[in-house]
């Protein structure tokens, strides 16, 4: 497994880096700012979408495949970026998004010019009487999932924006094209992808949710999901042998994550799963907020660290990307401990087993965008729910705090590289605005703090390259009835780490056997070892015995 070494960064483009003041990060932006990432010490770079789309859904909604939209630069400035990337010893990771084409797609538009070959690409159904769509099924983005086609007397099957159609992968020709995409950019030299929620493309059957739910029980890790990967496998990047490759699992099981991310190399090398993520949505509903619930997360951490590992298969560990909230405000304390929580989240899902993934800004604690007014928000979820919210009867001052909550445009504010206007993201008007944050919390000021957050994740990084433990080390649960703390073990014949993470503002006590063992790294300057410790708040600590 030659990636278990590695540490993968996520870079959001359209947010990370404008260089010709468009308010539009770039490909030359990107470029600009390699040395940063190399000094983090990250080895791939998997990029959200920046090819051709009508940016319905940033980039999720692809018009085209193959070409990169002009607001991101060239190919000329890619084949640069892939050099100077190369260069620092750097990886490139694409997203390749295959359960839906955006309605713009030439696909698309030809199936809606009626070329039965292209509409067979799609999933058009009769419904079940005039204006009754063939199902109950919601989109993820509110709404019903099927928008009616007059010409044809159907309706098209969109799990997400209405601009979004669901791809028809029963169809061998739709598989093909899939193959055919990544295959060229192989060609190109990315040897990285991200296949976003493709654990979707497998429908089971179109019947009405007898839950009166979304459907998600007929469409998520459907009955030819495996065939599907595996196939695509052996037609494209399986013939690699440099390849990584992730899969953004939505509401997935371990068992079929254990097939999907089996280290037998049949299907991915590795998967996001989100279940860790829904521990502060009330009742399992996104727009619900209440505090995390620590025990259950804890119980998830364990169950799919262990249920994994027994059958070989492998984690991507995350706590933030582009569609979740900032980590630190939600898990940590973006106020009096920010730098405390900031590594102690870091120390608790590194030391972990699996692929550590950093998405921008992380590294320097940034939290929520905290926005107070809907016209600041640009995400289309956001704005669908904010008038949803309202439907309900819900006032604005509750539904803005939901947002300042939930709503994916904090993870995608302007990267703050200094304390200039825009955040030294651009000097014309960004396409979405720089969180107030800036001023205090930016890439400059950390750069120049010895004690930093980034500082603790190069250690963190620098421990994953040079210690077999991290890499290889089995996991093994502690102090699983603990109210405040997360720990475990990481293990080998002759090396042990006991990483033990407080979770909260309070201090709390722990007792565990440290005979042996030494600091590591923590997250305060004067952490003692102890068997019986007194943590402060959020304190983090990684002890070591080599044998
Ligand atoms: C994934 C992406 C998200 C996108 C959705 C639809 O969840 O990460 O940003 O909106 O898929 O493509």
């Amino acid at each position: 497994m030659g990636f278990r070494d590695k540490v993968v960064y996520q870079i959001y483009p359209k947010s990370f880096q404008d260089s010709n003041s468009d308010g539009w990060g770039d490909i030359q932006g990107i470029i600009s700012r390699l040395d940063y990432l190399q000094k983090l010490g990250i080895n791939y770079i998997w990029f959200n979408p920046m090819i051709v789309s009508p940016q319905r859904d940033n980039g999720y909604d692809v018009a085209d495949y193959r070409n990169f939209d002009p607001r991101y630069g060239t190919m000329e400035d890619f084949e640069e970026l892939s050099r100077e990337a190369a260069k620092r010893g750097i990886g490139l990771m694409f997203d390749m998004v295959f359960n839906h084409t955006s309605t713009e797609h030439e696909w698309f538009k030809k199936a809606m010019a009626g070329d039965e070959k292209y509409k067979k690409y799609y999933i058009f159904r009769k419904g079940k009487g005039p204006g009754v769509p063939p199902n109950n099924w919601q989109s993820k983005f509110a709404g019903p999932a099927w928008e009616y086609v007059e010409k044809y007397d159907e309706w098209y099957l969109h799990l997400f924006d209405v601009t979004q159609a669901d791809l028809d992968w029963t169809n061998p020709e739709v598989r093909q094209e899939c193959a055919d995409i990544v295959n060229y950019w192989i060609s190109k030299g990315v040897h990285g992808f991200r296949f976003d929620v493709i654990n979707l493309i497998s429908k089971a059957s179109f019947e009405d949710d007898p839950n009166n739910y979304d459907g998600r029980q007929f469409y998520t890790d459907g009955p030819r999901e495996h065939e599907y990967l595996q196939e695509l496998n052996r037609n494209s990047f399986g013939q690699d042998p440099e390849h990584l490759t992730v899969g953004e699992m939505s509401s997935t099981t371990i068992d079929n994550c254990v097939r999907y991310a089996n280290c037998d190399g049949r299907e991915l090398d590795m998967v996001f799963s989100f279940h860790h993520l829904k521990v502060d949505y009330k009742n399992q509903m996104k727009w619900e907020l209440q505090p995390m619930d620590f025990m259950r997360l804890k119980e998830l951490f364990v169950q799919w660290q262990v249920g994994m590992q027994e059958a070989d298969a492998w984690n991507a560990l995350f706590w933030n990307c582009h569609d979740q909230p900032r980590s630190i405000s939600r898990f940590g304390n973006d106020k009096e401990y920010r730098k405390e929580s900031g590594k102690m989240l870091a120390t608790a899902l590194h030391m972990m087993r699996g692929t550590p993934y950093i998405y921008q800004g992380e590294e320097i604690g940034m939290p929520n965008a905290y926005f107070t007014d809907i016209s600041q928000y640009v995400d289309v979820e956001s704005t669908n729910i904010f008038k949803v919210l309202k439907e309900q009867g819900k006032s604005e001052e509750e539904i803005y705090h939901i947002l300042q909550e939930r709503s994916r445009d904090n993870a995608r504010t302007p990267m703050q590289w200094d304390d200039s206007p825009n955040a030294g993201f651009t000097d014309g008007t960004p396409w979405i605005q720089a969180a107030g944050s800036y001023k205090t919390v930016n890439v400059k000021g950390t750069l120049e703090d010895p004690d930093s957050i980034f500082v603790h994740y190069q250690k963190l990084i620098e421990m994953r390259k040079t210690l077999p433990v991290v890499q290889e080390g089995i996991y093994v649960p502690m102090l699983e009835d603990h109210p405040k703390v997360y720990a475990y073990e990481r293990r080998t014949e002759d090396d042990s780490l006991i990483v033990i993470n407080n979770f909260f503002a309070e201090e709390t006590e722990v007792d565990v056997n440290l005979e042996g063992y030494e600091v590591y790294l923590s997250n305060y300057a004067d952490t003692k070892t102890d068997s019986h410790l007194v943590l402060r708040p959020y304190e983090s600590v990684i002890f070591r015995k080599k044998a």
